[in-house]
């Protein structure tokens, strides 16, 4: 009887032991499906970013490609046009020489500030299409804005508009093109001129950005700001709403030169309130400077 028992107890022993072994063992099993699991969501998450970033790339490469293509056309075109362009300009130029009839002299005047415009737009289309080569410099920036804003003060655009430039004195010389960044100031602060209406104020301030060697620059107006629709197509090449007045390049050449000082541009708009276009530039621009001609230390 006790023999009896005695191996009954062994089994119920082992039987437990068994069970408990099955039980760690299934345990086990559980913590490593689950670790499967979270394994597959966090593959399928990466995938679906990699699936977003390709398709992201291929829309980058297709927007790349027309705009290659559009350039090549643009340059094709623009020198077609020039030639015949400047031959009727200073065959204008003679005849209004010539011209001792008041009213014959305003039509050829009309005439050649045509065909200036034309030559203008052709001007811009091959800085879009190929910007010259940088010339670097190092450049205080409350300098050239302020140089900036004086040309532009007289502009009858700039009637009854408050300019306020409250770029520091004391912020770091930026290595880059004067002129490229001149002409996209000019750019933006015409756009800002443009926008607004009288009583209405633009602004150009500019910081040095905290942990990255880049400083910020922002061009605010209080004008009619931009609806999100036509937000998205800014810089987009001839993308004007100004018919008859803009070519539409004003932002797109001022991107392609922003990029080629490996900054960026971006605009932020409130429908009514205004608009602020923010260029980050690089302050030493060291990648840069490899590719471009360096003019001796001139500061602007
Ligand atoms: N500060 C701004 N406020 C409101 N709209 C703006 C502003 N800046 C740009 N835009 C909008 O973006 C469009 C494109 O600007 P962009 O400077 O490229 O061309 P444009 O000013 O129309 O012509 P262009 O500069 O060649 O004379 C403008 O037509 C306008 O609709
Ligand atoms: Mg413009």
């Amino acid at each position: 009887m006790f023999v009896l028992w005695s191996v009954r107890n062994k089994d119920a022993g082992r039987l437990a032991r068994d069970l408990n072994q099955a039980r760690a063992l299934l345990e086990q099993r559980e913590h490593e499906r689950d670790l499967a699991q979270e394994e597959l969501f966090r593959r399928l998450y990466e995938e679906r970013e990699l699936n977003k970033e390709k398709a992201q790339f291929q829309s980058q490469l297709a927007e790349y490609e027309k705009y290659a293509a559009l350039a090549q056309l643009a340059l094709g075109a623009a020198h077609e046009i020039n030639n015949p362009l400047l031959g009727i300009l200073s065959h204008l130029e003679l005849e209004l020489k010539d011209a001792a009839d008041l009213e014959e002299r305003q039509e050829i005047e009309q005439c050649i500030s045509g065909a200036k415009r034309i030559s203008s737009t052709l001007h811009g289309l091959v800085n879009y299409a190929r910007p010259g080569p940088l010339v670097l410099s190092k450049i205080s920036l409350h300098r050239l804005i302020e140089d900036t804003l004086a040309f532009l003060e007289h502009q009858p655009m700039l009637r009854g508009k408050q300019l306020e430039n409250t770029v520091p004195r004391d912020l770091p010389h930026i290595r880059a093109d004067a002129n490229q960044l001149s002409q996209v100031l000019m750019n933006l602060l015409l756009n800002a001129a443009e926008a607004t209406g009288e009583g209405g104020r633009i602004s150009i301030t500019a910081s040095k950005l905290t942990f990255v060697d880049m400083i910020e620059i922002r061009v605010s107006d209080t004008g009619c700001g931009i609806p999100p629709d036509i937000l998205a197509h800014v810089f987009e090449p001839f993308f004007t709403t100004k018919r008859g007045r803009g070519t539409g390049l004003g932002l797109s050449i001022s991107q392609a030169y922003v990029r080629s000082h490996n900054g960026e541009i971006r605009v932020d708009s409130v429908l009514h309130h205004g608009t602020t276009v923010t260029l980050t530039l690089p302050i030493r621009n060291e990648e840069v400077i490899e590719n471009a001609k360096e003019e001796s230390e001139i500061v602007v």
